[in-house]
């Protein structure tokens, strides 16, 4: 496989950047030439932001599937498509060569479609990391459902309720998943998610932990048995094949669901053309991917980084996704070099959370483990801290290894601003330049375009784009005046992040962090509000506010400032407890509040608008600088606040 298209130098990148903005049509259709189609399209790209409408490759038809996996089967049928590496590192590691991964998908396309999945069903995956996720998520994509994957952390109500969502009526999941030293018992969480739902038909099971689980005759059948029958179906002398589905360029390939500031999480909603485009480009030239190499992204495939970067990007280069089933501190916080050390790693992809977390086992970790296959490194998922950024350049990548810092989103389906290794400058906790095809806009609060600078030369605004890449989320599922308003309507015409960005006299962004009332745990996105109708929910609270907090390790930490009515315990620990209970039940594990300060009463304007600005300040410990509060309905509940503060 080669990548014409790759960028390899500076001067490249500022050539292909000019032609993508001036001629986005002439320089993505020739990128897609690149690609494997049934039909070629009418017109490279049509939109508007008003509606918004975003059509790439107009008339074309495809499957991404086979852009992923057959096209590869001639010349590389025998190389390793995903090295799987265990939880429990004694256990036997996987290799799935492409010709492997090929008989699996079509065999679980045909499990599909015998249990009646047609295309356009919403199919919800919620499994551990195993091979079997690749292949549920690819067989979805084969036969043209929508797939739908759901990060393990998140509780039997959320799962409901995206069910709801999407009217999904087909779900795949595990007995139960590896996690560290922990089982989770996932295939009991969807018989919990599922009391009460009238639309999912059926339950495809795979044994993982051997956990005891309930199946319902009618709904749930075994992966293994499924997977048995259709093997037969799908191989006939010693030759495997099912067709792919032919699918329009903006046919949906899945929905993600994500948080916003406000109500419940949306189903961002991905296109097949565009998105195998973007998250191939993005692929190949942000970590200058050459075949052969192993990339090991660390994230899950419940969310949009394991969704571009283990599985549809580095397939559709034809290259080797390490997916990796645990934690990175078990059985001890070396997992991440020993994972390096034995799979000869070239690219390792993770988390600044993770990085800071390891950072604080020392040094003693990475003794004796050999990391001199690592090439380049990168970050995702929320700012770098200095600190960070160097302990990783040093103690991981020897001082030889590129790292990109790579900004993007949910909704914009790959990388947006991140350097490309060893060919754009790095420039510690600057995400730095543009994609090509991609143009950053920073805007004040009316919308106009910030064009003073500091004295430094820094530019500061809210991050807008304003025109579209091909990965470009197309809707929110079901609800396409959601996304209206929540991406396109702030500012006119632009496309709105939610982050508040900086620039400097190079044209480097740097991002700050969210402008929104979203918070980012541990690379985790969360909305306040999903919080604080958690914790509403809880008996005894009366009302809530929360807030993020600067974390050492998690980025941001949850601050949760509760109104308690009658508190049956006199206990406060105890209820905390409880509180934190509801919370996991709610939303799951990773929304619970890392600090809950019981009050009695809120800051509020005369209007009874909660004055975040200043929970934030008492949050952050800056209550020296909480401003003006005469305009306060009762300012004597700050005083009160600030005395209580954990
Ligand atoms: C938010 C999106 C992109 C996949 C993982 C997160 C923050 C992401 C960076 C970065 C600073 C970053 C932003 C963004 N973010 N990458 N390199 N530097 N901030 O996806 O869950 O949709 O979260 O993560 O605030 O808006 P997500």
């Amino acid at each position: 496989m080669s990548y014409p298209y790759q960028i390899t130098s500076l001067e490249q990148y500022k050539a292909d950047y000019k032609k993508s903005v001036e001629e986005p049509e002439a320089f993505w259709g020739n990128i897609a030439e690149n690609f494997q189609w049934r039909k070629k399209w009418n017109k490279v790209l049509d939109w508007n932001f008003r509606e918004p409408k975003v059509e790439w490759f107009q008339g074309a038809k495809l499957n991404i599937t086979e852009n992923c996996i057959d096209r590869h089967l001639a010349t590389m049928g025998d190389k390793p498509a995903i090295i799987w590496e265990p939880n429990n590192p004694e256990e036997r590691v996987r290799i799935v060569t492409y010709n492997r991964l090929h008989k699996r998908v079509c065999q679980f396309a045909q499990v599909l479609k015998n249990n009646g999945v047609k295309k356009g069903d919403r199919v919800c995956i919620y499994m551990g990391m195993v091979p079997e996720l690749a292949y549920a998520v690819l067989g979805c994509a084969r036969i043209g459902a929508i797939h739908s994957v759901i990060f393990g952390g998140f509780s039997a109500q959320s799962i409901a309720d995206r069910l709801y969502d999407a009217q999904a009526e087909f779900i795949v999941t595990c007995d139960g998943a590896y996690r560290g030293n922990k089982d989770i018992p996932l295939k009991s969480v969807i018989d919990d998610a599922l009391i009460g739902n009238r639309t999912v038909k059926k339950v495809i099971v795979y044994t993982r932990t051997r956990t005891p689980v309930s199946m319902l005759k009618g709904r749930d059948v075994w992966w293994e048995d499924e997977m048995e029958h259709a093997e037969h179906q799908v191989e006939q002398n010693g030759v495997v094949s099912f067709p792919a589905e032919e699918m329009d360029a903006e046919d949906p390939l899945f929905i993600l669901y994500t948080s916003g500031s406000t109500g419940k999480p949306k189903g961002v909603v991905h296109s097949s053309a565009g998105y195998m485009l973007w998250t191939n480009y993005t692929f190949v030239n942000v970590f200058q991917y050459k075949p052969g190499d192993v990339h090991f992204c660390t994230a899950d495939i419940g969310w949009i980084t394991g969704h571009s970067y283990i599985l549809y990007g580095p397939l559709s280069a034809g290259g080797t996704s390490l997916m990796f089933e645990g934690i990175p501190t078990w059985p001890d916080a070396g997992r991440f070099w020993d994972i390096v050390d034995k799979h000869k790693v070239n690219i390792l992809y993770t988390a600044p959370t993770a990085i800071r977390s390891l950072m604080g086992f020392g040094l003693e970790p990475l003794k004796g483990k050999d990391l001199s296959s690592l090439k380049i490194l990168g970050t995702v998922g929320e700012p770098i801290n200095e600190e960070a950024w160097h302990w990783y350049d040093e103690h991981v990548g020897k001082g030889k290894c590129p790292i990109v810092d790579t900004w993007w989103q949910t909704e914009t389906g790959g990388c947006l601003i991140s350097n490309m290794a060893g060919v754009t400058p790095a420039k510690p906790s600057w995400a730095t330049l543009p994609m090509p095809g991609v143009q950053p806009i920073l805007v004040d609060e009316k919308g106009e375009e910030v064009t003073e600078a500091d004295e430094d030369g820094i530019i500061k605004g809210n991050l807008c784009i304003k025109a579209p890449w091909p990965a470009i989320l197309r809707t929110t599922y079901g609800d396409h005046e959601r996304c209206r308003q929540n991406y396109f309507a702030t500012y006119e015409n632009l496309y709105f992040t939610g982050d508040g960005a900086l620039k400097d006299a190079d044209g480097n962004f740097r991002i700050t962090g969210r402008v929104d009332d979203v918070l980012n745990v541990s690379g985790h996105r969360i909305g306040t509000a999903e919080v604080e109708n958690a914790l509403n929910m809880h008996a005894g609270v009366v009302e809530s506010a929360v807030v993020g907090y600067p974390h050492d390790v998690k980025g941001q930490g949850i601050y949760a400032y509760v109104i308690y009515g009658h508190m049956h315990n006199n206990d406060e620990e105890l209820t905390r407890k409880d509180i934190l209970q509801t919370v996991t039940r709610v939303i799951g594990p990773i929304a619970k509040p890392d600090k809950i300060q019981f009050v009695s009463g809120l800051p509020k304007t005369r209007s009874g608008k909660i004055m975040r600005r200043i929970l934030r300040k008492i949050a952050e410990g800056e209550t020296g600088s909480l401003g003006d509060t005469s305009t306060l309905l009762d300012p004597a509940v700050v005083d009160e606040i600030v005395k209580g503060k954990l």
